[in-house]
């Protein structure tokens, strides 16, 4: 879904590096090595981060929303990726977010919730007990996987907020902080990456807020400490380093439909039968199933149409994509 090529950004669009580094050496002496979004967040790692794969989480149940497909391996899952905030390639991410450190972490909750403030990443997910869920995940740009990911549904969260009857929606925020992700320095995307659902998306017990994958903590290149997972929606829904969620009464826009509109749509469910203005999406290319395995036909919903197609009766799809 690259909207702009390296070769079409603008110089003048790209932070000059001698003014970044300088701005990153005041900030260091200052002491602090992050500009976080956060008040008072200690920037003393708690965990050096490993660039092999984090701590075991502990005490994971199964899932029965789990499909019984064979999940992709943990290079496909790992090595291939869309995460803008660290690069445009699909290798960048791994490459480019081995330095990010995602603790100490918090995430801003707002707008019309009765229970709004600053929780800090334990006090998010401690409480409950995680899940895996191996899904389908189905990329707009045609190719697919399935992953074993790991979290919690993202209604037990969010009940814990107490939305009120004006939250008609949820948007999220991706951390905001162009010094530990480099890829906000190129306007490749309005930052912070942001996306939406309406509340009963939001509340569907297949839409998950995912800490982790193959039984572990979520690498840096998949979206690291918390990430959403909507499994029937193109993946760019699922929004990587969660570090806002506010309840709106209006429908959020989304980076991607703030980018280009005219090819990104709110739902952005998939369905083989509307194809994106450049390409179709009737099949897809599943990775990791080798170059002579062929294409496979996309799925209503990515395959979970039982579960969901109820969300959306009366809406008319081709026009709501
Ligand atoms: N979240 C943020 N913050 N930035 C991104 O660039 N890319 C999206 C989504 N979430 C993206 C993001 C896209 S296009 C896809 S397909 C999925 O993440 C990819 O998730 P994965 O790399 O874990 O497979």
């Amino acid at each position: 879904m690259l909207i702009k090529r390296p070769k079409d950004i603008l110089s003048s669009e790209i932070t000059d590096e001698s003014v970044y580094l300088k701005r990153r050496q005041l900030l260091m002496m200052a002491g602090i090595a992050a500009t976080g979004v956060f008040a008072g967040q200690s920037v003393v790692a708690t965990e050096a981060v490993d660039s092999g794969r984090g701590r075991v989480l502990p005490a994971v149940k199964k899932s029965h929303y789990s499909t019984s497909q064979e999940p992709n391996s943990w290079s496909d899952v790992t090595s291939y990726n869309n995460y803008y905030e660290f690069g445009t390639g699909k290798e960048d991410p791994a490459r480019n977010s081995k330095d990010f450190n995602p603790r100490p972490w918090s995430v801003a909750v707002k707008g019309a919730c009765d229970k709004p403030g600053n929780y800090n990443y334990e006090d998010l997910v401690s409480p409950h007990v995680l899940e895996e869920r191996i899904y389908r995940l189905r990329c707009v740009e045609a190719w697919s996987m399935v992953i074993p990911w790991v979290g919690i549904p993202l209604a037990s969260i969010i009940k814990r907020f107490e939305p009120n009857s004006d939250a008609k929606y949820v948007r999220f925020k991706t951390l905001h902080d162009p010094v530990r992700m480099p890829g906000q320095r190129r306007r490749t995307l309005g930052w912070p990456y942001e996306e939406g659902l309406t509340i009963e998306e939001a509340m569907h017990p297949l839409t998950l807020m995912a800490v982790g994958l193959y039984g572990r903590e979520l690498p840096n290149q998949n979206g690291a400490p918390m990430r959403l997972i909507v499994p029937w929606k193109y993946g760019f829904k699922s929004i990587k380093a969660i570090a806002q969620i506010s309840f709106t009464k209006k429908r959020p826009r989304s980076s991607w439909e703030r980018s280009i509109p005219e090819e990104y749509g709110f739902y952005a469910n998939v369905n083989p039968s509307v194809s994106h203005p450049r390409w179709s999406q009737a099949r897809e290319r599943p990775i990791g199933a080798g170059v002579f395995a062929g294409k496979k036909p996309t799925l209503m919903f990515n395959g979970y149409a039982d579960q969901v197609a109820s969300l959306y009766t009366g809406l008319d799809l081709r026009k709501n994509y």
